[in-house]
């Protein structure tokens, strides 16, 4: 830790980035620093959460700035910069505006917080890690994406509402791309224990499935203007609490990966160990024929898309 009190830097004052403010300030668990290139937009929203600071008994400090100076010293920087989704849209459609915007904020991370552990949740996620690690230069295991704990979750969610069984009774994990190539493993899905598979029919796992897959879209149709924010702040605001707290606890991340799962040069959604040193370990599970196949055709639309759109 680099001081007393834990840094933590977003980067990004929209919906994601200042829930996730929020969570870590009102928890106590980091002084906070908010940047964003509309710059009143963050002041405005830090000296919001810090008026409700008494009340909700913290005594963390929160800054909001469009200058990135202030980052310096962060023990994580998150990075939720860039556009999000309008109904219609696919995460990939993000690419090119997200990719400029990516970039320019990992010069200023590298530049003014060059050994923070980055956290990525700017879409479309895994191009957008591979991105920063590339422009940042990074140790691989200090360069992470926020995906896999959300869709797992998204996942559980559904699983739960349908058996009526409590949240906490469910094991699951979701692979691969955070795109429409994620892979939910089923294999690796348990319920109080037992296999999801002796719980619940073929076709209605199926239909959960393709329901997480497409959460996302779901919501972003809902609202109209912008995409989820609770559910990945909450997400990414677990993945800073395990790092910080050094729990070590397994979390599907997107990571750089090379040679695990037969794969080289590629961030893609795969279970690690986290703690203080970011990505401790990357567990390379056994997967079903099925769900491995499965897995290379998502890492095989993630090379696509880093291909056409950030190696030209
Ligand atoms: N530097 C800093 N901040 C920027 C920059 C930049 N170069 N470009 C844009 N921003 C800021 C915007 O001003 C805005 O405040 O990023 C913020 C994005 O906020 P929202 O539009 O509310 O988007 P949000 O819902 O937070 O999603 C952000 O996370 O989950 C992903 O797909 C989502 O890519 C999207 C990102």
């Amino acid at each position: 830790m680099q001081g007393s009190c834990p840094k933590v830097s977003i980067i990004g004052a929209g919906a994601v980035g200042a829930t996730l403010a929020q969570r870590i300030f009102e928890s106590n668990l980091a002084d906070v620093v908010l940047v964003d290139i509309l710059e009143k937009v963050a002041c405005g929203k830090a000296l919001d959460l810090m008026d409700g600071a008494p009340i909700m008994a913290t005594e963390r400090s929160i800054l909001g700035t469009g200058d990135y100076a202030a980052v310096a010293d962060s023990d994580i920087v998150v990075i939720t910069a860039g556009l999000a989704r309008k109904p219609g849209m696919s995460r990939e459609d993000l690419i090119s505006k997200n990719a400029a915007i990516v970039k320019d904020v990992s010069c200023q991370v590298k530049r003014y917080a060059p050994s923070s552990i980055v956290i990525v949740v700017t879409n479309p996620l895994d191009s957008m890690a591979y991105l920063v690690y590339k422009t940042t230069g990074f140790k691989r295991e200090k360069v992470l994406g926020m995906a896999g704990v959300l869709d797992g979750s998204r996942f559980i969610a559904l699983i739960a509402d349908d058996l009526k069984v409590p949240r906490a009774s469910i094991t699951a994990m979701v692979l691969g791309s955070h795109g429409d190539t994620m892979v939910p493993v089923v294999s690796k899905t348990f319920v109080g224990g037992e296999p999801l598979t002796k719980l619940m029919a073929k076709d209605r796992i199926e239909s959960i499935i393709k329901r997480t897959c497409n959460r996302g879209a779901e919501i972003v149709s809902c609202l109209g203007t912008g995409s989820a924010y609770y559910s990945p702040s909450a997400a990414v605001f677990s993945m800073v609490k395990a790092i910080l707290r050094d729990t070590k606890e397994i979390m599907t991340v997107s990571a750089y990966l090379e040679g695990e799962f037969g794969l080289k040069d590629i961030y893609i959604g795969v279970p690690c160990r986290i703690g203080r040193a970011g990505i401790e370990e990357v567990l390379e599970i056994d997967l079903s024929d099925e769900e491995s196949s499965a897995f290379h055709r998502s890492a095989q639309a993630i090379r696509q898309s880093i291909a056409s759109h950030l190696l030209c």
